[in-house]
């Protein structure tokens, strides 16, 4: 069991298998963002709902970081064992020709691009500054205000876009290789799989996009 997952293709599935633990956390981070559209109140509600339930809070967590260390881990040896071999990492041929090794590189400047954005993102809202508020007689954290401070600057906003646009490029390819790296790459299903992550990643991204640009523009 244990030299399966050190071979290379136990190292594709366990990037897999990571790979969408973050996408669906992403799903439903995007999901529940959107509260934001219906009141400051309501956002700060949500989020206050979820740091108190502990046991969500604590397995999300866990599960996060796993999945985290799991993928940046398995991308660097894949990529390390990929060059000795000149094989290829992300849905490229095994004879290592060019464009499949581009399209590894590619697919590891946008992972390192969106790790740093995750850093970034947790000193800025998870580790940010605490500001409080009320609502409906509970004292709870008011992430709106802090999400309309920060999304006051064009600089911030700017890099949001960029990211999350990355964010969404990185998903796509990454959604198409969990269904290679599990042997679900049927031909047949190819173009509909193709056309199922292209929308995932358009509407998470879009949806997380829509976001900040919101605030920016409301406020
Ligand atoms: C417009 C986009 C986004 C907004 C406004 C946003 C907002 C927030 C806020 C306010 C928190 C703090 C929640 C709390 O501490 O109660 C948070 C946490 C977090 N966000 Fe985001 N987020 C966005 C996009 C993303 C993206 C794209 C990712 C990942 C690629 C991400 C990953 C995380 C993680 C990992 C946490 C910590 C979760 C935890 O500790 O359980 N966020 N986000």
């Amino acid at each position: 069991m244990l030299n399966f997952f050190k071979s290379s293709v136990g190292k594709k599935y366990l990037m897999g298998l990571s790979g969408l633990v973050w996408a669906g956390f992403v799903a439903g981070h995007m999901a529940g963002n959107m509260t934001i559209f219906i009141s400051k109140e309501a956002y700060n509600a949500y989020g206050h709902a979820i740091v108190s339930n502990k046991l969500l809070l604590y397995g999300t967590e866990g599960a996060l970081i796993w999945a985290l260390i799991t993928h940046v881990v398995c991308a660097i040896s894949l990529s390390f064992s990929n060059k000795k071999s000149k094989g290829a990492v992300h849905g490229g041929s095994p004879n290592g020709s060019k464009g499949a090794n581009l399209g590894s590189t590619w697919m590891a400047i946008q992972g390192s691009v969106v790790l740093a954005f995750v850093i970034l993102h947790l000193a800025t809202f998870k580790y940010g500054t605490h500001y409080e508020t009320t609502v409906d007689g509970v004292v709870m954290r008011d992430l709106a205000k802090l999400m309309i401070e920060v999304f006051q600057q064009p600089g911030y906003i700017a890099w949001y876009v960029v990211s999350l646009i990355l964010l969404g490029i990185h998903l796509s390819h990454g959604v198409r290789s969990i269904f290679q790296s599990f042997g679900l790459l049927h031909p047949a299903y190819q173009p509909i799989i193709r056309k199922a992550a292209i929308g995932y990643s358009v509407v998470v991204a879009g949806g997380f996009l829509s976001q900040p640009i919101f605030v920016f523009l409301m406020n």
